[in-house]
């Protein structure tokens, strides 16, 4: 993909970064962040010449006047409050980030031209305590924290806003997402770090809590291939392998001679038990089937 002019949200964190690194060499990108979350620094987005970057809240009422000023092709809207435990402290100031900053940002896409909209929803959260595993897209949507009720609620704005556009647009749904460049509030680069200091890690639960994982580049390659392709569709992202966290932690200890023990605390509330996501439509619509094994990708993590 050449040429083009994209907007990413939230593209100082984990995720818009990495998609900025992907795709800042051949195309023009505009990064809005307002700094709350952010991993990286601005001054890596300005350092190329195709990078410009605007610290602004997605509420802000000059979204528009920026996209119509801007007009772009693509638009990938990944900022969000993204801490579970956060949005159930704080509900108010997730929903008003991740419902109202999504609705700003839908509004100021809605009459572009020719443009592409891809919504980073969440395939761990929106789906609630899964009736069937793997959990496939038709699955009941039953949030049980303020983070995935904003997410679901994201999606169906997106749904509602841009179906009566001539925007064609795509919600994929991640699970739990890893790589390089995460914040040490997630669990694998918390472990990684807390074992390199030599220090105790804390696990919520006995351990047989599972998840599936993705690695970062992976989603970015189904990124990339929705941007080429600009399809419609509504679509889990995962590898389908479910994990329990304390297969993670002996892992990891392995990998970096780690000798202490584990501490086991109570669950917390919001967090679902066991989940994985079914791929098969990624599988089928995007062909893409090149995951990077959970073992490979935590090796590459540890060494980033
Ligand atoms: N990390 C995961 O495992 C995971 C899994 C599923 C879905 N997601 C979704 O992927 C997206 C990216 O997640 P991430 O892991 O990169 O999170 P992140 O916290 O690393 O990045 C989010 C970025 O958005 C910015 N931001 C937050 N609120 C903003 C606002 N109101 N205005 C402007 N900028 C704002 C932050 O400063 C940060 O740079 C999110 O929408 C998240 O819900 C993440």
């Amino acid at each position: 993909m050449k040429e083009k002019k994209i907007i990413i949200t939230g593209g100082l964190g984990f995720l818009g970064f990495s998609i900025f690194k992907k795709l800042i060499n051949e195309n023009y990108i505009l990064v809005i962040d307002n700094l709350s979350s952010n991993v990286t620094q601005k001054k890596f987005i300005t350092n190329y010449k195709n990078g410009t970057f605007c610290e602004l809240n997605i509420t802000n009422n000059s979204m528009l006047e920026i996209f119509e000023q801007y007009s772009p092709e693509i638009v990938i809207h990944c900022a969000a409050q993204t801490n579970v435990i956060e949005s159930m402290k704080n509900p108010t100031k997730t929903k008003i980030n991740n419902i109202e900053g999504t609705r700003n940002i839908l509004e100021s896409v809605k009459n572009l031209e020719n443009c592409y909209f891809i919504f980073i929803s969440s395939g761990g959260a929106i789906y609630g305590e899964p009736s069937y595993l793997p959990v496939d897209e038709n699955h009941e949507k039953n949030p049980i924290s303020n983070y995935g009720i904003s997410k679901l609620k994201g999606e169906l704005l997106t749904k509602k806003i841009l179906s009566e556009s001539k925007i064609n647009y795509s919600i994929i749904r991640p699970s739990n997402i890893y790589g390089p460049g995460q914040k040490t509030e997630n669990v694998i680069p918390k472990f990684i770090k807390l074992m390199k200091n030599k220090q105790e890690v804390r696990i919520f639960g006995d351990g047989s809590s599972s998840r599936d994982y993705i690695y970062i580049d992976d989603l970015v390659e189904i990124i990339l291939k929705l941007c080429k392709t600009k399809i419609n569709c509504t679509i889990n992202a995962s590898s389908n392998k479910e994990t329990k966290i304390i297969e993670i932690f002996n892992f990891l200890k392995k990998q970096l001679n780690y000798d202490l023990k584990p501490t086991f605390l109570n669950d917390r509330k919001g967090e679902i038990f066991n989940i994985s996501l079914d791929n098969s439509n990624l599988i089928k619509i995007l062909n893409f089937n090149n995951f990077t094994t959970l073992k490979k990708g935590l090796i590459k993590t540890i060494n980033s």
